[in-house]
């Protein structure tokens, strides 16, 4: 059976779900994001809130009758649940397209489980076709640039305040085959807030849809 890729995203939204039990839940940002708020505020009773991702995502779950923490104000998740760009089978992401990726990392830091959501065109051999979102600050962009195209990129600058005040750097043809290593690297240039390599600390469960169902893949 052949689903649009928003109905992938749907379903794989509500197999996340299963793993929403009480407490204080993580909550990313991005479209598939969007639709595990939906399925969320369904269950709304059974968790006392939840920690938003970014200021989008902390609209989008009071809109729906959820209450959103500060994360300093509370120990911990048990479980963060976002999409990503692009994930690998070791469960390394490229996050960020939506801009989101230094809060992203912050929250996804303080929970036990990254649950991962992907539709099945994200699941791929090697990251870096998707250019990798690096969050900058604003007086560092052209110093940050140049170091990238040292480390083999081009950086392209997005149209695009972050919700900390920083700007993002796109950063196209990385070739990136240790994604760890990568992540430390780019993080060690003076001036980077963070960059959307999620593989220091990968996914522990991903969830894909795909047209023959949800698949559940561990690590
Ligand atoms: C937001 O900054 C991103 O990291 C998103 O998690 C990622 O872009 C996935 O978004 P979609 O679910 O919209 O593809």
């Amino acid at each position: 059976m052949a689903f649009s890729q928003d109905e992938l995203k749907q379903q794989v939204a509500l197999a996340a779900i299963h793993y929403v039990k009480s407490g204080i839940i993580g909550v990313g940002t991005g479209s598939t994001a969007n639709y595990f708020i939906e399925e969320l505020a369904k269950v709304k009773n059974k968790i006392d809130g939840a920690v938003a991702s970014s200021e989008a995502t902390a609209q989008r779950l009071k809109d729906h009758g959820i209450e959103v923490f500060d994360l300093n104000a509370i120990d911990g998740m048990d479980i963060y649940v976002d999409g990503a760009d692009e994930i690998t089978e070791h469960m390394h992401m490229l996050k960020g397209g939506g801009g989101a990726l230094t809060r992203e990392k912050i929250v996804a830091a303080n929970a036990k489980d990254f649950i991962c959501i992907c539709d099945a065109t994200k699941y791929v051999p090697v990251l870096g076709k998707f250019p990798l979102p690096v969050e900058v600050l604003p007086m560092a962009r052209g110093y940050v640039a140049r170091e990238l195209v040292k480390l083999g990129g081009q950086p392209k600058l997005r149209d695009f305040t972050t919700d900390n005040g920083n700007i993002i750097l796109d950063v196209h043809g990385l070739n990136i085959p240790d994604p760890i290593e990568m992540e430390g690297k780019i993080n060690q240039i003076v001036g980077v807030v963070t960059n959307g390599l999620f593989a220091a600390r990968p996914a522990n469960i991903l969830l894909l849809a795909t047209h023959e169902g949800v698949k559940t893949i561990t690590k």
